[in-house]
């Protein structure tokens, strides 16, 4: 295969998980049907600890800026670890596609301004909302008595203090896909595309 050839292979990779990326985001359980499988991804982040994983729901695609945005409550653990460090990963996984993305991001919270109020003002009536309006703190020990389920929510113009739009703009995209006839991986970066051995 030529240098140009091989160029055009991993451009033309580089598209495809951009154009998976942000039928994902759009993507929503419609009757019988499952949201594309990228719209729940895993966000690593890092305490004093050592690391911490969990799911998060990707909400948008600003493809301009390559960021993707999700939603949390601003008083969760995973917010205060991204304020103090935010450098994360996001992990994909779609065995539809067998492709698995591992994407380096840098991860900024906001709590106000114009477009915090908009994505607010388009939850708040969403069962989505919630998700936001627990009394306590994620991860607060809960008082006795109600089987671990939050009884009272806050009321929904409360959300607007715990509602977190976090944009994830992504560094490097490390790309692999799982196929019969062999693995294949590829990183796109600051430094160009490349193949790596899987
Ligand atoms: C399928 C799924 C989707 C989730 N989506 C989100 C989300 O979009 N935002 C969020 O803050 N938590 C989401 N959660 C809950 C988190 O995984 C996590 O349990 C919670 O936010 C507390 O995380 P933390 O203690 O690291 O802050 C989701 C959980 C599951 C199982």
């Amino acid at each position: 295969m030529t240098e140009d050839a091989r160029l055009a292979e991993l451009a033309q990779i580089e598209s495809a998980v951009w154009a998976e990326l942000e039928r994902a985001v759009h993507s929503r359980f419609t009757g019988s049907v499952a949201p594309h499988e990228w719209r729940r991804a895993v966000l690593a982040t890092q305490d004093a600890d050592g690391p911490q994983a969990r799911s998060v729901v990707l909400r948008d695609l600003l493809l301009d800026s390559r960021e993707l945005v999700f939603y949390a409550d601003a008083r969760s653990p995973k917010v205060a670890q991204l304020r103090r460090d935010p450098r994360a990963v996001l992990l994909c996984w779609s065995s539809t596609l067998g492709w698995q993305l591992r994407l380096r991001c840098h991860i900024e919270v906001e709590t106000s301004g114009l477009d915090v109020t908009a994505r607010w003002a388009h939850i708040r009536n969403r069962p989505a909302a919630h998700d936001y309006l627990s009394p306590l703190a994620p991860g607060t020990p809960m008082p006795d008595g109600h089987g671990g389920l939050v009884v009272t929510p806050l009321p929904p113009e409360r959300l607007r203090e715990t509602f977190a739009v976090l944009s994830a703009r992504v560094e490097a995209i490390d790309w692999l896909e799982l196929h019969a006839r062999g693995q294949r991986r590829a990183v796109f970066d600051a430094q160009g595309a490349r193949w790596l051995t899987p």
